[in-house]
Order: structure tokens, then C-alpha cells, then sequence
């Protein structure tokens, strides 16, 4: 079930359950907890002593040079990746704002270290950098800000070469490798991608300590963009973001992205870094790692006016989903949903009709059949 289905409790509801009066009996004021997260913020339930959002950022900027040493050099406290990002540029803010600033712990962002906690997910430098842009900047003005560090991230080579110089002169204050490391692109923003991308190209194990020092280093080159991006918009008081995506991109979203017939995939990460660049129809994907545990046959007769017939064959028993779509991806039919079928050969017919038992219109259809091994696809031409 969707969480759209849940329903919530209303404070109308609550009231009819009797809620309020076990409550009242119990002797808990609770008076908060009668409002919805919306209404309480709406009626400012528990904001009167909150501290005013965005922050105060210094008119003149922050020194970028100073957060890159400041990040590299808190990297290697233990603390993480992403509390190292965070604590580069929060530093440098405590040191010219003082106030609030002094109040914020940086640690709260040691979640962040190896994709979180060592999940791979999101890369802990750019994580710990966008919530510190996420600290001086409104929604309107984060978003963008994020989202063009996200992309500078993917794709640029890192560590940077004023990164690699700076070891090399000894310049960091923390110095556990003083020479050049190779340069690869992330394609990514996930810290897995980026982190096996890297010590593959360069080969390097993943535990080894030029591989954390790439890190370091990627750390000071996260703030100094952050900052940078900062600076320019506290200067003029606009920002522009000029990240743009693999045009690739562009295609699959036409089919899968909100305006879409697919409407499927809400994601602006590189679709050819996981999925390849098979543009639709899709030949290749999930279809060629699956061993001939099922199979299918052009279905006959095609092209087709009144029935067509698909055989298929599993090797074992399994539940299968067949169904029909059009060619911009609606879906037209379920001839079968997760039925069990035993091994061997099967033929199913459809009638070139719809859900609702209308006829189709002349065109290209395809057969979907997803099994357990996998997904398999067909097209056919109804007349
Ligand atoms: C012209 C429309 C169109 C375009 C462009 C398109 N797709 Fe699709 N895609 C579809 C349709 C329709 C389906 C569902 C039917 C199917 O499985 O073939 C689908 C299915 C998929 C699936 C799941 C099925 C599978 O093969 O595993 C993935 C993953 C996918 N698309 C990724 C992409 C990516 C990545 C791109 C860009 C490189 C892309 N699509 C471009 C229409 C499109
Ligand atoms: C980090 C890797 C990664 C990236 C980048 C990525 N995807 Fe996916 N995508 C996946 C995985 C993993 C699944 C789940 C596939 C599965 O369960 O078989 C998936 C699922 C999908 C599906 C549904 C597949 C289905 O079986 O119906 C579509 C469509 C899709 N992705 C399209 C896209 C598009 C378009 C983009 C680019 C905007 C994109 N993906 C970027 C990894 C990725």
C-alpha cells in the first residue's frame, strides 16, 4: 500500500475518539500534539525560541584558501569525510560570525562518512558541504546551489591539481602523503561509484591510504567550490547555476521523466553511468544477463488482426507477469499477474483488445513477461 492510503488521524477525529479526554484524564497536557505538523508550523507550536533560518554569512566572503586546508586537515581527525566538509566551512564562519555559529556542532554530519556510515550511498563530501549551504541559503536558492555541486562533482577530474600541489608542497597541515595522486571523473555522486571509479583507474585498494588521501583532498576541493558558489551569490545577491547534464539524459527522461508517457523516473544523477546508452526500444539492460531459464518465441501470427498467440518456456515452475503495452508505454493489458505456471512450454492468446475489452488501434504493441530470472520483451504489429 501506498502511504497515501493511510490514513491520517485528523485533530477533528482525535477529538471524536475521545483521545483528548483519555489524555485529559491521565492528567498530560500534551496541547502540541493536537496539531498536525502543518498546522503546528502554521501556528509557530513549539518555534518561539527557534533560531532564525538561513544564517547571517559575511558580506565580505569567506576565505576559500583557509577552508581547503581547514577540510583536508579535518578529514583525518577520524570524524569522516562529510563532518570534515562541514566542520571546513562552519569553522570559517564561527571565526569571522561568532554567535550561533559557536553553537553548532559539526558532528552531526559524521553520518555522512563513506555514504553514510559506510552505505556508499551519496559521497560524504558534498553531502557535509550542502548542508552548509543549506544553513545560509533559503530552498529557493540551496536547490539550485546543491544541485550544481552535485554536477561540478560528477564531472570534473578529483582530486584537483591545486589539491595534489598543495600536498606536494607541503602545504596541508595534516600530511600523511606528499605526492601527486592520479585524477579520475566521479560520473556520480554516489560515494561507491566515485571511490571504485577512482582506485580502479589509478589502481589502488580501497583501504589504502593514497585512497583516503584522495579523499582529504577531495574534501578541500568540495568547500573551495562551495565557497565559492557563496561568496558570488552573497556578493550580487543572484545566483546562476551553469551545470548541465549528459544529453543523454535528456532522452531517457523524454520517456521516463515526469512529462513523460513512462513517467517513471524522478532522478537527475547520469542514466549511462548504471544503465548504459541503449535508448529505447531497449534491446540490451537486465535481458542479456539472463541465463535461458525462460524463454520466449515470436508470437504468431504477426502482424495479427484478430488473436495472436505467445509461447514461452520456463525451465522451473514460477509466477509470471505478462503484460501488453503500447509503443509509448501504456500499459493495455495484464494477461497474466504473478500466476504460478509449471516447467516446460506455454501458449497464451491475447485478442488485440484493451483492460475494458475495447479493441486497439492498428500499431506496434509489445509482450512483457517478467519472471523471477528476469524481464523479456517482444513486439508485434496488430493490423
Ligand atoms: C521513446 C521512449 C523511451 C526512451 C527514450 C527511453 N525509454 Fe526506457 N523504457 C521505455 C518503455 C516504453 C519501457 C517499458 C517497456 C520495455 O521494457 O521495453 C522502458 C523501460 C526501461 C527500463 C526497464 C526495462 C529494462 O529494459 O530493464 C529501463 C531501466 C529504462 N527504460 C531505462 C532507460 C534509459 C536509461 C534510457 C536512456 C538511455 C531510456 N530508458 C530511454 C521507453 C523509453
Ligand atoms: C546509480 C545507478 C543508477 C543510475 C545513475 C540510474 N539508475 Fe535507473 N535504476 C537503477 C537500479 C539499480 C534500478 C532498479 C533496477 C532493478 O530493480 O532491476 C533502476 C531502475 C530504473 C527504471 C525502472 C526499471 C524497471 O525494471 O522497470 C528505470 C525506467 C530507470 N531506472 C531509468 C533511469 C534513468 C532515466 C536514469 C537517469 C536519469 C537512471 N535510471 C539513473 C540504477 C540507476
Amino acid at each position: 500500500m501506498k502511504t497515501k492510503d493511510i490514513k491520517k488521524i485528523s485533530r477533528v477525529d482525535f477529538f471524536k475518539t475521545g483521545a483528548l479526554i483519555t489524555l485529559g484524564a491521565t492528567g498530560i497536557g500534551m496541547v502540541g500534539s493536537l496539531f498536525t505538523p502543518e498546522e503546528a508550523n502554521a501556528q509557530g507550536v513549539g518555534n518561539e525560541s527557534k533560531t532564525t533560518w538561513p544564517l547571517a554569512y559575511p558580506s565580505a566572503g569567506l576565505n576559500a584558501a583557509t577552508a581547503r586546508i581547514r577540510a583536508h586537515d579535518a578529514y583525518w581527525s577520524g570524524k569522516g569525510c562529510s563532518y570534515a566538509t562541514f566542520e571546513g566551512i562552519v569553522s570559517c564562519l564561527r571565526d569571522t560570525m561568532g554567535g550561533t555559529y559557536n553553537d553548532i556542532p559539526t558532528e552531526i554530519l559524521i553520518y555522512g562518512h563513506g555514504g553514510g556510515s559506510g552505505w556508499g550511498a551519496t559521497c560524504g563530501t558534498i553531502n557535509g558541504a550542502a548542508a552548509a549551504i543549506s544553513l545560509v541559503c533559503a530552498k529557493a536558492v540551496s536547490d539550485p546551489m546543491v544541485s550544481e555541486l552535485y554536477g561540478w562533482f560528477t564531472q570534473n577530474l578529483f582530486p584537483s591539481t591545486a589539491a595534489n600541489t598543495i600536498a606536494i608542497n607541503n602545504g596541508y597541515g595534516v600530511n600523511t602523503y606528499n605526492m601527486n595522486l592520479g585524477q579520475s571523473m566521479n560520473h556520480s555522486p554516489l560515494c561507491h561509484v566515485a571511490v571504485s571509479n577512482w582506485c580502479n583507474e589509478q589502481s589502488v585498494a580501497v583501504g589504502a591510504n593514497e585512497r583516503k588521501e584522495r579523499c582529504a583532498r577531495m574534501c578541500g576541493d568540495v568547500v573551495v567550490k562551495a565557497i565559492e558558489m557563496l561568496n558570488g551569490y552573497y556578493a550580487s545577491g543572484t545566483y546562476t547555476a551553469t551545470y548541465v547534464a549528459p544529453a543523454l539524459n535528456a532522452t531517457c527522461l523524454s520517456c521516463h521523466g515526469t512529462a513523460g508517457s513512462q513517467h517513471d523516473v524522478a532522478a537527475n544523477m547520469e542514466c549511462e553511468s548504471c544503465h548504459g546508452a541503449d535508448v529505447y526500444p531497449h534491446s540490451t539492460g537486465k535481458n542479456e544477463n539472463i541465463k535461458e531459464e525462460f524463454s520466449i518465441e515470436q508470437n504468431y501470427p504477426n502482424p495479427f488482426s484478430e488473436t495472436t498467440t505467445l509461447r514461452f518456456q520456463l525451465e522451473n515452475p514460477e509466477a509470471v507477469t505478462i503484460e501488453i503495452y503500447s509503443l509509448n508505454g501504456i500499459k493495455i493489458k495484464t494477461l497474466a499477474n504473478d500466476e504460478m505456471f509449471s516447467a516446460g512450454h506455454h501458449t497464451i492468446n491475447w485478442d488485440g483488445c484493451t483492460q475494458k475489452g475495447d479493441k486497439v488501434a492498428p500499431g506496434m504493441y509489445f509482450f512483457n513477461i517478467v519472471t523471477s530470472k528476469g524481464k523479456k520483451s517482444l513486439n508485434m504489429m496488430k493490423l
